[in-house]
């Protein structure tokens, strides 16, 4: 989620207006995730960037969480037989332990939200695509940014103009889904308009892809220094148009269970 320490107010105030933003009405990426995990039927969820909980509470199946630091204010637990929980960094996580072994089985369903730098989302899609199901699905949060101030890579929400959003960073993890569309085009990519901040949908994986590891310091020295003016920005948003969450579990199979 991006994370956000204020309250939104979609009340229009001055300084938003010459920082336009963009609207997303789906629902919540908390029924989202669990709804995909639902619709596939996942044997088993794996969730980086875990925080206090609050998606992986929802989900039923035996999952594993990674977060350097838990901040758990609710049972993590919920209605799964099975929670797993690693209280550390994902790189670390990746390096020494491998879902697969701990499942039983590969990972059906991820959903990467830690840290939202691109270079982390970068790693952490291409360690967990090694261990997922080619019939798996990877979600990567906050990758559509509603306005152009929260893709800083360094969150200073004093300085942010739109000070109704300044407590929302979703940081240059945008660059994860144009990285992937140039590097795995065989990879298919589906925006989808959960609020806040989108999800992307990735499907079609192979596992046995080395095509991002091989390239993984070109990539980075490429996109380390770019950001998004307003011409890019708007550019970004043309080719990412999201779908609606109900029209992607539909390609599922199932509809959205949106909680009361
Ligand atoms: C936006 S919060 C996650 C919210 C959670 N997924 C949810 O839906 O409620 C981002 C989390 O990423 C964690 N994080 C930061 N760096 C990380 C890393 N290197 N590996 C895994 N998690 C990381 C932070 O500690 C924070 O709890």
């Amino acid at each position: 989620m991006a994370e956000t320490t204020t309250q939104t107010d979609s009340a229009a105030i001055p300084a938003a207006a010459a920082h336009p933003r963009k609207a997303l009405q789906g629902p919540p990426y908390r029924d989202f995730v669990k709804a995909v995990t639902d619709a596939k039927a996942a044997r088993n969820y794996l969730e980086v960037g875990v925080h206090n909980g609050s998606t992986l509470a929802l989900i039923e199946k035996p999952a594993i969480g990674v977060d350097p630091n838990f901040v758990f204010d609710r049972n993590p637990v919920g209605r799964k037989r099975i929670l797993h929980l690693f209280q550390m960094g994902s790189d670390e996580f990746f390096r020494d332990y491998d879902p697969r072994a701990i499942f039983g089985a590969p990972v059906d369903v991820a959903f990467l939200d830690g840290m939202h730098r691109f270079e982390y989302l970068l790693r952490d899609f291409m360690n967990t695509e090694r261990v997922c199901d080619r019939n798996g699905v990877i979600l990567m949060d906050d990758c559509l940014p509603v306005n152009l101030e929260m893709t800083e890579r360094l969150h200073r929400p004093e300085q942010r103009q739109d000070k109704a959003l300044a407590g929302w960073w979703t940081g240059d993890v945008w660059k994860v889904v144009t990285i992937l569309r140039e590097y795995r085009p065989d990879l298919r990519i589906t925006p989808v308009d959960v609020v806040p901040t989108g999800s992307i949908v990735v499907s079609n994986l192979d596992p046995s892809s080395t095509r991002l590891a091989d390239a993984y310091f070109e990539i980075v020295d490429r996109f380390a220094a770019q950001t998004l003016t307003p011409k890019d920005y708007e550019a970004y948003w043309k080719v990412n148009r999201p779908t609606t969450a109900a029209a992607l579990l539909n390609d599922f199979g199932l509809s959205l269970h949106v909680r009361p």
